[in-house]
C-alpha cells in the first residue's frame, strides 16, 4: 500500500534540508480529523531556522510539490501543516489489499531477525496462579505479532524446576507421601506437603538440615532423590498442560531451569576471568553498588546455585544455540531488579554483543479480585483451571438467556469465555495493575473481548443478509467519502502499523486498544449507514467493507491469541 507517511516526508524534505527518515518521525496524527490525517508540526524547526513556526509552515507550503493523487490538499493550521489524504485513492488502496491478501497485514519486516520469547515459566509443584496466567497471555500476543511480521520466533517456558525448595519437598514428601493423594489434586496435594514441611522446619533445626541435605543429595544426582523430583516435575506439567490446552498455547521448547546446573562452572569461571566475582560472607557475589544496583549473588555460601545463575547459564546457551537479536522475558515487575542485575551481569558473558544488548525485561502488573487481594500465602488462590471454566460457564448463561436457541453453544462460549479472560489481561498497557470483575470482563457491549467478537459476528450476519460479496472490481470507491466510512478505512489501513509498534513497544495493549476502535468506528458506522439498500452501488461498497472489518478484527483477535466464535 502506499506509504502516505512516507510520501509526506519525501516531499518536506524536498523543501527543508532535513532527512526524509527522521521528518517522517515528526509526523503526527491529528486528534480531530478535520485537521487532517497527518500534521507536522513545525515548533521543533523553529529554533533552528529562527523563525516562528507559522511562517515555516506557511513557507513550507508555498513551495512543497505535492501529487494531488495522493495528497489531497495542504492547510496551515498555527504552527501545524495540515495533510488531508486522497480519500478515494486511500480507499481504493486498502480495499484491494484487503481483497488480495488473505494474511492482511503480515509482512517480512522483521526477516533475518530471531526473536526469543521466553513466557508463562511456572514453577513446577506450585500453582499456576494468576499472575502466570498473564505472562502466558501476554507472551503468546507478543510472539504472534512479531511472527506475523517475518520475525523467526523463539516460544521459550522456562520452567521453575530447581531450587532449595525441592529439598523441602522431598523430605516432607519422604516423610508423608502416602497420607496424600496426589493422582487427584497434585499440586495442591503438593503445596500441603510443603507447607506443613515447613512448618516443621521452623520447630526443628534438624528436619531443615535433613531438607539441605535432600537438596545437596538432589544435586549430586542421588537416584532417590532424583526419581521424587521427576514425579512431581511430571505431575505438574501435566496440570499446566491442561490451561494450555484451554488457551491454545504451544511452545517451541519448554526448558527448565535445571537443565542449566551442568553449564553454571562456565559461568563462574567466566566471571572469575573477568575479575568481578568477589567472596563475601562465604558466598560469591557480584558487586553492583557503582551502578546502584547492589549485590548480585552467584553462588551460596553452601555451594549452591541460585535463580541469577540460571539464568545467566539460560542466556548463554540461548546465545549459542539460538544466535538471538532480542530476548523478551515477560515476567511481572516485582523481579525488575532481578533482571537488571541478570543483564548488567551478563556483560561478562563471552556472547555476541548483539546478544548483549538485545535483553529486555517486559513488566507487567498484578491481578487483583475486585473481591480483594489474591495471594498464595494465605491459601485463598483462585486456580486458572478454575477461573477459565467458570469464564465459561457464566458465558453459557448469558447466551442461554439472549440466544436461547443457539447451537454449539458449548463451544462458542468457551471461545467466548476464555477470550474475554485474554483479551481482559491485554486490554491496558500492561505494566498497570489490574482489577479482575467479571461484570467487566463479560461485558458485551464494554471494552471487552465478546464486544469485539460480537461486534464481528455482526458483520458476518450483515454479510449474510446481503447473500453475496461483491467482486472487489465492483466497488465503487467514491461511494464510501463520508465520515463514518473513512473513519474505518483509515484504521483498517493503520493495521500493519499497529503491529509494528507493537514490537516496537513490546505493548499488545495497542493492538487490543486499535480493535476496540475498529469495533466502534464500525458500529457507529453501522448504525449510521443502512448498508442493505436500494441502491446497488452503495450497497455493494458498504458490503464490502463490512466484509473488511471482519476480516482484520478476526485477524487481530487471532494475533492476540483469542478465537472468533460463529454465532453470539
Ligand atoms: N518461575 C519464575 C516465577 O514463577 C519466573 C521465571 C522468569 N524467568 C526467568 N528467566 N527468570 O516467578
Amino acid at each position: 500500500m502506499i506509504n502516505f507517511k512516507q510520501e509526506i516526508a519525501k516531499q518536506i524534505a524536498k523543501v527543508i534540508e532535513l532527512n526524509e527518515k527522521e521528518l517522517e518521525t515528526y509526523l503526527e496524527i491529528p486528534k480531530d480529523t478535520k485537521n487532517g490525517d497527518y500534521a507536522f508540526p513545525c515548533f521543533r524547526l523553529a529554533k533552528e531556522l529562527k523563525k516562528a513556526p507559522p511562517q515555516i509552515a506557511n513557507e513550507i507550503k508555498e513551495k512543497i510539490e505535492i501529487d494531488t493523487t495522493k495528497i489531497e490538499k495542504v492547510e496551515v493550521l498555527g504552527g501545524y501543516l495540515n495533510f488531508f489524504v486522497n480519500k478515494q485513492v486511500l480507499t481504493k488502496e486498502v480495499l484491494t489489499e484487503i481483497a488480495k491478501n488473505e494474511e492482511y497485514g503480515k509482512s517480512q519486516k522483521g526477516k533475518g531477525k530471531t526473536i526469543l520469547v521466553e513466557y508463562s515459566s511456572p514453577n513446577i509443584a506450585k500453582p499456576f496462579h494468576i499472575g502466570h496466567l498473564r505472562t502466558t497471555v501476554i507472551g503468546a500476543a507478543l510472539y504472534n505479532v512479531y511472527k506475523y511480521l517475518g520475525y523467526h520466533t523463539i516460544g521459550m517456558n522456562h520452567l521453575g524446576d530447581y531450587g532449595t525448595q525441592f529439598g523441602k519437598l522431598i523430605e516432607g514428601y519422604k516423610r508423608w507421601g502416602n497420607e496424600y493423594n496426589l493422582e487427584e489434586n497434585p499440586i495442591e496435594e503438593l503445596m500441603k506437603i510443603y507447607v506443613r514441611i515447613n512448618e516443621l522446619c521452623k520447630e526443628d533445626e534438624s528436619v531443615l538440615e535433613a531438607c539441605r541435605e535432600n537438596f545437596r543429595l538432589l544435586e549430586q544426582k542421588d537416584a532417590y532423590c532424583i526419581e521424587l523430583w521427576e514425579k512431581f516435575k511430571a505431575i505438574s506439567l501435566k496440570e499446566f498442560q491442561k490451561i494450555y490446552d484451554m488457551l491454545g498455547i504451544k511452545f517451541d521448547a519448554i526448558i527448565g531451569e535445571s537443565f542449566y546446573i551442568d553449564k553454571m562452572n562456565k559461568i563462574y569461571e567466566l566471571l572469575e576471568e573477568a575479575q568481578v566475582l568477589k567472596e563475601s560472607e562465604g558466598a560469591q557475589i557480584v558487586d553492583l553498588e557503582d551502578k546502584g544496583l547492589g549485590v548480585c549473588m552467584i553462588k551460596k555460601s553452601d555451594g549452591s546455585s541460585i535463580y541469577v545463575t540460571r539464568d545467566l547459564a539460560a542466556i548463554r546457551y540461548r546465545a549459542q544455540t539460538y544466535h538471538f537479536d532480542k530476548t523478551l522475558y515477560i515476567v511481572a515487575y516485582e523481579q525488575a531488579l532481578h533482571f537488571k542485575q541478570l543483564f548488567e551481569v551478563a556483560q561478562y558473558l563471552d556472547i555476541d554483543e548483539k546478544c548483549k544488548q538485545g535483553l529486555r525485561h517486559v513488566q507487567y502488573g498484578m491481578v487483583h479480585l475486585s473481591t480483594g487481594k489474591m495471594s498464595t500465602r494465605e491459601g485463598n488462590v483462585i486456580k486458572v483451571e478454575d477461573l477459565l471454566a467458570e469464564a465459561m460457564n457464566r458465558v453459557e448463561e448469558i447466551i442461554k438467556e439472549k440466544n436461547p436457541e443457539m447451537q454449539d453453544l458449548e463451544v462458542e462460549a468457551k471461545k467466548i469465555g476464555i477470550g474475554a479472560v485474554v483479551f481482559n489481561n491485554l486490554a491496558n498497557t500492561i505494566i498497570k495493575d489490574q482489577v479482575f470483575d467479571w461484570n467487566n470482563v463479560l461485558n458485551f457491549q464494554g471494552e471487552t473481548g465478546p464486544y469485539i467478537q460480537y461486534t464481528y459476528v455482526r458483520t458476518k450476519s450483515v454479510l449474510e443478509k446481503a447473500g453475496y460479496l461483491p467482486k472487489i472490481e465492483e466497488v465503487k470507491e467514491e461511494k464510501l467519502l463520508d465520515t463514518y466510512s473513512q473513519n474505518v478505512i483509515k484504521l483498517i489501513y493503520s493495521f500493519e502499523d499497529i503491529l509494528t509498534q507493537v514490537t516496537m513497544k513490546e505493548e499488545p495493549s495497542i493492538l487490543a486498544r486499535y480493535l476496540i476502535d475498529l469495533a466502534k468506528a464500525f458500529s457507529v458506522f453501522y448504525n449510521e449507514n443502512k448498508i442493505i439498500t436500494e441502491d446497488k452501488e452503495l450497497q455493494d461498497a458498504r458490503v464490502y467493507l463490512t466484509y473488511s472489518v471482519g476480516k482484520v478484527l478476526k485477524i487481530g483477535v487471532n494475533l492476540l491469541g483469542i478465537e472468533m466464535p460463529h454465532k453470539m
